[in-house]
């Protein structure tokens, strides 16, 4: 029978065993980002849908065909935030975070929405690991976050991936440009589709994004971005090389990178891993200097990233998985005579003495409480029968040897494993 239910096209449910590995992700990037001096920020899933528009950008895909935006019942239009970086913006500002003494380092993990068709690496619903610096101009800030990802990714034992790196150069590189490639386009307008035509007038650098192999074909011969960059600009980007050279962090720079988003300048970059196909970038991030002032803020330097998880977890490496996996409790059986709430007891025991383990409550044979251990994969049962119990003894069974053995009850814990207190 069909289910009456089903989840929402594009959403799932994450289960045991994967939400564990999960957790361990998370759990990792917490312990690597607090090392870098980084603090968890929690901002709401609804926002004004204004705030994405002024930010993300009118013309990008995300705002004009992507959020998930609706009316309450008051009228006001709200957005299911489609990313993070404008939420934590908007929070710096109304909550004057910049006023702390130094630069102010957040970090946020949770759920993002885009209205995208889903296949392998996308999803409606997907989740985010990203971080934001606000307050520092220099290329070092911009070495640190590279850096940071790539301790990240190496403690989640990746080893094939991949920085691509560009830069967008400070507002009057990026006006430079947008007017090169529209003198180049505009006669050419011809061999646009609908889409790009609008973009030409009001932001030719999105045509960048199109996936149309005819317009891709006409983009190859345009300028690049590397010819209108102003001094400072190039010196800018040419730092952060210099400083990925002398840190050891291989990369590629890759001039046609074009992100989704309109509000970066300067360095922008993605890391790609191997295995994803064509949505094989993990990472995507860069500075977005002139964001808080547009959003009504100080202007502020800021830069940030988002690695998307769910991508992540699609690619996550052998050795890490491994590492993670936990020895199964063990199964606490209450033989004979004994009552059931000695299992428990049992149980609570073990757990007190540092050893996972749950107790058989079912009150079936001890023959089928085995039987279904295996079936479980649990590797370890402790028998509690009449016998043992006068001796203060339990019987412990390896269900993968299949070899069993009577040990102490005060040692139990210890024998299985456990750490006291
Ligand atoms: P983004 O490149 O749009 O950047 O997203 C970052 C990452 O989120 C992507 O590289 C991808 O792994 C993942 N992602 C995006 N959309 C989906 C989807 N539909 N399904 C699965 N995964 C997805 C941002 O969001 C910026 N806020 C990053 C940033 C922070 N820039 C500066 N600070």
């Amino acid at each position: 029978m069909a289910p009456p239910f089903r989840n929402v096209k594009g959403t799932r449910d994450l289960l045991p065993p994967e939400t564990a590995l999960w957790a361990a992700v998370e759990g990792t990037a917490r312990r690597v980002m607090k090392a870098y001096g980084f603090a968890e920020i929690r901002t709401p899933i609804l926002e004004e849908t204004e705030l994405f528009v002024r930010s993300v950008g009118e013309t990008t895909d995300i705002v004009g065909k992507e959020m998930y935006t609706f009316q309450d019942r008051k009228g006001r239009s709200l957005t299911l935030r489609p990313e993070g970086t404008a939420p934590v913006v908007r929070a710096y500002i109304e909550r004057r975070l910049g006023e702390r003494p130094g630069s102010v380092r957040l970090y946020y993990i949770g759920p993002y929405f885009r209205y995208e068709r889903p296949q392998r690496g996308r999803y409606r619903q997907f989740h985010q690991i990203g971080a934001e610096i606000l307050g520092e101009p220099g290329p070092e800030a911009d070495l640190e976050l590279l850096l940071m990802l790539h301790r990240l990714l190496r403690e989640l034992e990746f080893e094939d991936v991949e920085v691509r790196l560009s830069t967008l150069g400070d507002e009057s590189s990026r006006a430079a440009f947008a007017e090169a490639l529209r003198e180049y386009l505009e006669p050419r307008a011809d061999r646009l589709g609908e889409e790009s035509r609008r973009r030409l007038e009001k932001n030719p650098l999105r045509i960048l994004d199109t996936k149309h192999p005819e317009e891709r074909q006409l983009l190859a011969e345009a300028p690049e971005m590397s010819r209108f960059l102003t001094a400072a600009s190039r010196a800018h980007f040419e730092r952060v090389l210099a400083g990925l050279e002398r840190l050891g962090i291989s990369h590629r720079i890759d001039p046609r990178l074009v992100r989704g988003l309109d509000y970066y300048t300067h360095t922008v970059f993605e890391i790609a891993a191997a295995g994803l196909g064509a949505q094989d970038a993990i990472v995507g991030g860069g500075r977005y200097d002139r964001l808080v002032a547009d959003l009504g803020g100080e202007p502020v330097p800021a830069l940030g990233f988002a690695i998307g998880l769910d991508r992540l977890l699609e690619v996550l490496p052998e050795a890490f998985r491994h590492r993670q996996r936990a020895a199964p409790p063990a199964l606490v059986v209450a033989a004979g005579e004994v009552e059931p709430m000695e299992a428990v007891a049992l149980a609570e025991e073990l757990r007190d003495g540092g050893v996972a383990a749950i107790a058989e409550l079912s009150g079936r044979s001890l023959k089928a409480a085995l039987r279904a251990a295996s079936r479980q994969e649990l590797t370890t049962v402790v028998i509690l029968g009449d016998e043992e119990a006068r001796r203060g003894e339990v019987t412990v069974r390896d269900l993968r040897r299949g070899e069993q053995r009577s040990v102490s009850r005060a040692g139990l814990a210890a024998t299985l494993g456990g750490s006291e207190g």
